[in-house]
Order: C-alpha cells, then sequence, then structure tokens
C-alpha cells in the first residue's frame, strides 16, 4: 500500500521532467550534443570548446519548461555523462584544462537552478494572478445578478404602492356606492325594468371592489412564515396540483430525480413558495398550449454562486422563446401578452422570491427550445445579501 502510493507519486513527479516538450528541446539535444562530443577527435580542440557549451542550450531549455525540477535533471544528467569524457583518460579526452572544465559543470548546474527559480516564481505568480482573476469574475457575476433582482424589487415596490393607493381610493367610493344601491334597490319593486339595470349596476360594483381586493394583496402580501423546508416535498406537491390541468392541455409533467448529495433544505414558507412555482408551472402550461402539448419538467438541484451553497428549482417547458428585450420586463407588473391575462403573476413570484431573499431568473434554452425558470434559495436557510 505505502509502496504503491510511494510509486505513484515518483511518478507524478516525473512525469514533468519526461514531458513530451522536455523530450523533444532537452533530453534529445542533450544527447546527440553528448554523442557528437564522444566521436570528435582530441584534436579538434575548438570544436570540444564549442560542444561543452553547447550543453548550456538544452539547460535552459529544460529550466524553461520544466522549472527547476527540469533544469537540474537535465543539468545533472549532462555533468555526469560529461564527467567521464573530460576526466578519464580510458576515453577520448576532452582537450581543456582541468580547472575550466570543473567550473564548466559546476555552471550547468549554477545556471540551471537560477533559470529553474525564475521560472518557477513567474509561473507561481501567474497562477496567483489566474486565480484572481477567476474570483473576481465570480464576484462581478454574483454582483449582476443581485443588482437586477435589486432593480427589478425597486419596480415593483413602486408600482407596489401607487397600485396600493389607487386601489385604497376606489374601495372606499366603492363601498358607499354599494350600500347606496342596496337601499335604492330596495325602493324599486321587483318586477320592475330598473330593477334588472340596478343588478347589473351592483354587480359591476362587486366586480370592481374584488379586482381593488385583488391589487391591494399584491401590494401588500402576507407577511412569511419562514420554516425548514424539502424543496423536493414543494415541487411534488405544485406538479401534483398542475398535472389535471396541464394534461387536459396535452402537456406531460415530469419530475427530474435529486441526485445532489446533501439534502436540500431551505427556509421558507410553503403556501407562498407553491404559490410561486405554480404561477411559474400555469404560466408554462399555458405557453405550450395550442402546440399539440409539450412537457412540463421540474428539477431540483444544489449551486454554488460567488462561493455561498444554494438550493433551486428549475422549471423548464419547451414553448417559445421569450424576445430578449422582453425577457425583464415580463417581472412587471401588468405585463402581459395574453388575452384576458392579469400580468401579475410573474411579479408575485418576484415579490416571493424577494421575501425569501432568493434569485428568481428566467433564460431561454439553447436553439429555441424552450424557456427555464430557476429559483434559487440559500441552502439551509441562511441570507443571501
Ligand atoms: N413559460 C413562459 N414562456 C413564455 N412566456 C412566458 C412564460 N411565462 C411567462 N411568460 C410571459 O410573461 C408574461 C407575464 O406573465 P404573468 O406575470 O404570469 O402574467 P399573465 O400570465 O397574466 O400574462 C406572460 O404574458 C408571457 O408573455
Ligand atoms: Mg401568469
Amino acid at each position: 500500500m505505502h509502496e504503491k502510493r510511494f510509486i505513484n507519486g515518483l511518478v507524478d513527479d516525473l512525469r514533468p521532467v519526461f514531458s513530451t516538450r522536455m523530450i523533444l528541446v532537452a533530453w534529445v539535444p542533450c544527447l546527440l550534443i553528448t554523442v557528437l562530443h564522444y566521436r570528435t577527435l582530441a584534436e579538434y580542440a575548438w570544436a570540444h570548446d564549442v560542444l561543452r557549451r553547447l550543453y548550456y542550450l538544452p539547460i535552459l531549455f529544460a529550466a524553461f519548461s520544466g522549472g527547476v525540477r527540469g533544469g537540474i535533471s537535465v543539468s545533472v544528467f549532462a555533468s555526469l555523462i560529461y564527467f567521464p569524457h573530460a576526466f578519464l583518460s580510458l576515453i577520448a579526452r576532452d582537450p581543456g584544462d582541468a580547472i575550466e572544465k570543473g567550473l564548466e559543470i559546476l555552471l550547468y548546474n549554477i545556471v540551471a537552478v537560477v533559470a529553474g527559480l525564475l521560472v518557477d516564481r513567474e509561473r507561481r505568480e501567474r497562477e496567483k494572478q489566474e486565480r484572481l482573476a477567476g474570483k473576481l469574475s465570480e464576484a462581478l457575476a454574483e454582483q449582476r445578478r443581485i443588482e437586477s433582482q435589486l432593480i427589478r424589487a425597486g419596480r415593483l415596490g413602486a408600482l407596489g404602492e401607487l397600485t396600493a393607493g389607487i386601489a385604497h381610493e376606489i374601495k372606499n367610493p366603492l363601498h358607499t356606492m354599494k350600500g347606496t344601491a342596496e337601499i335604492l334597490r330596495d325602493a324599486i319593486p321587483s318586477d320592475a325594468p330598473e330593477r334588472r339595470m340596478l343588478d347589473i349596476h351592483m354587480e359591476e360594483i362587486d366586480r370592481l371592489a374584488q379586482n381593488a381586493e385583488r391589487f391591494l394583496r399584491f401590494a401588500s402580501p402576507a407577511p412569511s412564515d419562514r420554516r425548514p423546508l424539502d424543496l423536493r416535498e414543494v415541487v411534488q406537491r405544485v406538479a401534483s396540483l398542475v398535472e389535471t390541468q396541464a394534461s387536459r392541455e396535452g402537456v406531460t409533467t415530469e419530475v427530474t430525480r435529486y441526485d445532489g448529495g446533501e439534502e436540500p433544505v431551505v427556509m421558507g414558507d410553503a403556501d407562498q413558495l407553491i404559490q410561486l412555482l405554480l404561477n411559474i408551472a400555469i404560466n408554462g402550461v399555458q405557453a405550450m398550449t395550442g402546440r399539440g402539448g409539450g412537457t412540463l419538467s421540474f428539477s431540483v438541484f444544489p449551486e454554488r454562486h460567488g462561493g455561498k451553497g444554494y438550493f433551486c428549482v428549475g422549471l423548464k417547458n419547451d414553448g417559445p422563446s421569450i424576445p430578449e428585450d422582453q425577457r425583464e420586463r415580463i417581472f412587471d407588473p401588468f405585463y402581459t401578452t395574453k388575452d384576458g391575462g392579469t400580468g401579475l403573476g410573474l411579479s408575485i413570484c418576484s415579490r416571493i422570491a424577494d421575501q425569501h431573499d432568493g434569485l428568481l431568473s428566467v433564460r431561454n434554452l439553447p436553439e429555441d427550445r424552450g424557456v427555464e425558470f430557476t429559483l434559487a434559495l440559500a441552502a439551509g436557510g441562511g441570507n443571501l445579501a
């Protein structure tokens, strides 16, 4: 066991020293120089001088591509292989003088160490810069996400207040009108033709009051009651709620199995999160209606952004893409492209996501394969911002 680990470690250590690049730029030239050197006759002293110094090239190349480790491997190899040629009279002798040759060997190694150290330092520096750049771009992306969420929330807040103001102003006089109409109705005989008109009048008052009530509810939503929730259960619930309507429109509902390691638990208000996901699911079914069916698929998955852990619910449908210039507008209150739509669904979703410190986003799937909404909530229930 121990030996195996040692051998694996050694192989890992040696791999950069014997990379293809190292073999081509250092080992092969080193061997060629050696062969030439050994085969050159002693009377060509100048050739021996040149060949001896030629070793610096593979040593420097090795340091450039393999750092200190690469440089020293080649310089030690060159020293050992040159040594017998330099000093042993048995083999064709290098004609230079002994001190000079000794110094040369020393220099091979010094050059290798110095060049290698410089290259290693440069490499470490570059890696540090790259790591920093990676972190920076991650932080910037996170900031952009939060910014767009805040812009959306600000727009919602202002419109919400306006809506609440108008709804409130409408509700009070409506109340009075309803009261007076009731008194008038008692005064009109039930078979008189005016009675029918008064009934219509009262029905319209009721309808207006209901609308005002809905806008008020939108403007001041109920506070959320957050508890630990398993997102898989929330998703199952929503899927079964939407199933009947979906199958009537020829849409299949599917829930992808969760395969993250950790339990997908978040702090949330179950009713509000169900309302949010149901709104999105119904929009998805509506987007596929009249297209001969499609698939609405739910998934739960973990994600990391800017060093924080999230659990997300993804809701995909294979209806038409949302035009790019309208992708953010769909969250605006009263923005709708449907006959009889209120345009309030997604703005309510956005508000619920805000109340949960969550992030709600939408993207078109590549090649017009549909639309995916993602709700990201802090894992375990911590706050995002
Ligand atoms: N899954 C989707 N695919 C395509 N467009 C969508 C989808 N969901 C929402 N939209 C667009 O966003 C608009 C606003 O949706 P919403 O706020 O729920 O209001 P409504 O459903 O009443 O129109 C829709 O009218 C539609 O244009
Ligand atoms: Mg809707």
